[in-house]
């Protein structure tokens, strides 16, 4: 949630941080705001809403063109998306302007210190707190970075803070406590953002930033202190694989419609490397040893949204392969139930963004009770798997749309490679059983690449649905995670009433919800194999049918049993029961989007979101 940059080097610092702001405008879009050093002062605009807003004013009254800047865009908590509340914070005086990325949870004592001192606050943020603080410690050291390690000793929370002092043109001074930030390298130049995207056209050398520390971004290079001012040892530099064509929109309208169109191949490349030349699973990134692995006793799949419908079908994956109990758990409520773990509880945390706060604060539970954490995640350099004692990298790319996409699928990937490991590592998969599941893992990117070559008459459906107020989801088994993962785009994209069933529930309540040419969408398992499943899903379609509800289903292509009681038919290409939500989620990303145009939605950036939530 909200997004910083920070610039110094030989280019108009302004510009850097407003392309810098486009490319995270995913992250808040509440209100913008810069402030750049030139001429011995600085100079600073905001304005609420969009970025297009503060391009305006920037138009309307320009900014000196200067060596160093920072800008916002911002997903408000405290206080109101207004002018007023917007990012930079500047000091009574106008010196210090600061930005700020997560919650400072002691502000009201702050701020309350403050004003006995005298100073006058005019927003109602906890920010504002921060550039007062920082300017008082900067009049009594006259060092920016030690003020802010001062600063940052004081405060509670989340938070990543960049700032800049009139009284030192050449420098940008960065901090972080559990929110992110990334240090990019140039020649004669630096950059710090909460996402590589942000300069990613102008250099992929980064260097991650440890928790609890403050980095000094000259031209000449970085430097990178604790909060107690220790040089940091840690600091790890990395090349960021991809390049800036990866972070634009290659001609579609929407990063949402080109993160769909990507699928196939994020899928693909989240497989590559996989498998060793005997033919078995190797992850070299799962460092956990193989002995450890064999004494799990139970498995716990944490994470939130979208990454936690993939959780819930990983749970199926992994039960059924490796034969461990395991349960999938909302990471937002995972560690306030005071959950049973230890050393032989393996916990996977899945996150797209490697960042959210609430799957992050569940991780460090675990680990806290002596559990091993997996991370499933697709941001490199993020805090999550920096935290985890191992990873599994999905490859999807960057995802920039609100809505996950392409991340959803490839964690179901990486979940089902993770399930086949563990099979692997403990004996409960042979290798013939494993390269049966790696074949057709392989297989589905051209399946996803098939759903997607028909989805006009799912388009124009959804764009006949466009005036309807409720949408319901039906499934069993995997499908039920897919219908939840269905009527989450729905809410969050068209903002129309959604929800999603397990179909076996219905007759305990929620049948009394169907109504004439009320829409339901159901998702049929493959009639093979676990006809029991189908059989079961086939009656439920007829239940509700006989209510009056139109029936949306989605279906194994050839599927005739359920064709005579589908208002409306989307068929899928043939897949084992287990890898179907890899399909059949594919129509409801396009129903989602194509509806939230219909209404006339904003697509990419829908209210009230942000991409990657690292509040809790
Ligand atoms: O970055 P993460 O995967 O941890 O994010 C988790 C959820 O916030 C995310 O999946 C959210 O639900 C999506 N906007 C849904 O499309």
């Amino acid at each position: 949630m909200c997004g910083i940059v920070g610039y110094v080097g030989g280019r108009s610092a302004l510009d850097v941080v407003i392309s810098g702001l486009r490319r995270l405008e995913y992250r808040g879009y509440d209100s913008a705001g810069v402030a750049v050093l030139a001429d011995g002062g600085l100079a600073s605009v905001k304005k609420a809403g969009k970025l297009a807003n503060l391009e305006k004013a920037l138009d309307e009254h320009p900014v000196p063109a200067g060596p160093a800047g920072i800008g916002h865009t911002r997903w408000a908590t405290h206080g109101a998306p207004n002018d007023v509340n917007a990012h930079p914070h500047l000091d009574s005086a106008g010196r210090v302007a600061l930005v700020h990325n997560g919650i400072i949870e002691n502000f009201a004592q702050l701020r309350a210190e403050l004003e006995e001192r005298g100073r006058h606050l005019s927003s109602e943020t906890d920010t504002e707190v921060v550039s007062h603080l920082l300017a008082e410690a900067f009049s009594s050291c006259a060092d920016l970075a030690e003020a802010m390690r001062q600063v940052c000793r004081r405060l509670e929370g989340a938070f990543t803070l960049v700032a800049v002092h009139a009284d030192e043109p050449d420098l940008v001074v960065g901090a972080r406590r559990n929110s992110p930030l990334v240090v990019g390298i140039g020649d004669g130049e630096a950059f710090l953002a909460s996402d590589v995207a942000a300069f990613i056209e102008h250099t992929r050398e980064a260097v991650e930033l440890g928790q609890d520390q403050v980095v000094e971004l000259r031209r000449d290079g970085v430097l990178v202190t604790g909060f107690d001012g220790v040089p940091a040892e840690d600091v790890r530099a990395y090349h960021v694989d991809w390049d800036v064509s990866a972070a634009e929109k290659a001609g579609y309208d929407y990063f949402m419609l080109k993160e769909i169109a990507e699928q196939p191949r994020a899928v693909a490349d989240t497989l590559l490397g996989r498998i060793g030349s005997d033919g078995a699973l190797s992850l070299d990134e799962v460092r956990i040893p193989a002995a450890q692995l064999r004494e799990v006793d139970k498995i716990v799949v944490v994470a939130c949204g979208t990454a936690y419908h993939a959780g819930m079908i990983a749970k199926y994956a992994i039960e059924h392969w490796t034969r461990i109990p395991c349960e999938t758990e909302l990471a937002s409520e995972f560690r306030y139930r005071d959950p049973i773990l230890d050393g032989r509880t393996l916990v996977v945390a899945i996150s797209q963004s490697g960042e959210t706060m609430d799957t992050l604060m569940a991780l460090r539970h675990a680990r806290e009770q002596g559990a091993k954490v997996l991370a499933v995640c697709n941001t490199n350099g993020s805090t999550i798997p920096r935290e985890s004692d191992a990873v599994l990298y999905t490859h999807a790319g960057p995802e920039v749309a609100v809505a996950s996409t392409k991340a959803f699928l490839t964690q179901l990937v990486a979940c089902y490679l993770v399930a086949l490991y563990l099979g692997q590592v403990r004996g409960t998969q042979w290798g013939d059983e494993i390269a049966t599941v790696i074949r057709e893992l392989a297989d589905i990117a051209g399946a996803v690449e098939d759903v997607l070559g028909t989805m006009e008459p799912v388009r124009e459906l959804a764009r006949g649905l466009a005036g309807k107020n409720t949408v319901l989801f039906l499934g069993r088994h995997v499908g039920y995670p897919v219908a939840l993962e269905g009527a989450l785009k729905l809410k969050e994209l068209a903002y129309m009433h959604a929800e999603g069933f397990a179909a076996g529930e219905l007759k305990h309540g929620p049948i009394a919800l169907i109504e004439e040419d009320v829409p339901v969408v159901v998702v049929v398992p493959p009639p093979r194999g676990r006809s029991v499943l189908h059989d079961k899903i086939a009656s439920n379609i007829q239940e509700i049918r006989a209510r009056g509800a139109r029936t949306i289903v989605i279906a194994e292509r050839g599927d005739e049993a359920v064709r005579a009681y589908a208002d409306h038919l989307i068929e899928v290409p043939p897949t084992p029961t287990l890898l179907q939500p890899m399909v059949a989620t594919v129509p409801l990303q396009v129903f989602a989007c194509e509806l939230a145009t219909a209404r006339g939605n904003e697509v990419d950036q829908p209210r009230n979101l942000a991409k990657s939530v690292t509040v809790e």
